[in-house]
């Protein structure tokens, strides 16, 4: 490895500690991540919208949940743990509307907001699933809806 590909990565490093240090100070660590993902999905699985999709789909539910920690902890505290394929995973399901990924989005936040009394805690993860559900929708609802 030579000298500036060395250097490259140790800086990548140290901005990828900077940024978990940044979150943990803000109250955001493995531990919440995980109260926020199992939170959510609790309301996600009583929605009368979003829970016949969610539980038709899902049979291990502590899978999907190990899934989801190892998702927003890659996001946000730069983990590295993802490793699977979202885009392929939404494929799959068919019926998905707009107005789905709306009561999403709405759910997300009100969870965020009982679990991170700090905006700045929030604003990252609400930006990202902003964005990823844009995208999702994109590719899952056809264009005419
Ligand atoms: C209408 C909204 C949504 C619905 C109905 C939905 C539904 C689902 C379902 C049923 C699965 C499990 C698929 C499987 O295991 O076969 C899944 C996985 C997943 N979802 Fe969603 N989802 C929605 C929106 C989102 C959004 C906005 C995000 C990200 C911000 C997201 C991130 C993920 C991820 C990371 C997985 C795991 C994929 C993998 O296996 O690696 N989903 N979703």
């Amino acid at each position: 490895m030579n000298v500036q590909v060395f250097e490259d990565l140790q800086r990548i490093q140290r901005e990828r500690e900077a940024d978990r240090l940044r979150m943990e100070e803000l109250g955001v660590t493995e531990e919440t991540i995980a109260l926020l993902v199992s939170t959510f999905y609790d309301r996600i699985r009583q929605s009368p919208s979003l829970g016949p999709i969610f539980n038709g789909a899902i049979s291990d539910w502590p899978k999907h949940l190990a899934t989801m920690n190892t998702f927003w902890s890659s996001l946000i505290l730069r983990s590295n743990t993802y490793t699977g394929k979202p885009i392929q995973a939404h494929m799959k399901l068919d019926g998905l509307t707009k107005e789905h990924y709306h009561h999403w989005l709405i759910l997300f936040d009100l969870t965020l907001r009982e679990v991170f009394p700090e905006p700045a805690a929030r604003e990252p993860f609400m930006t990202r699933a902003r964005a990823i559900a844009e995208r999702l929708e994109s590719v899952t609802v056809p264009a005419h809806e």
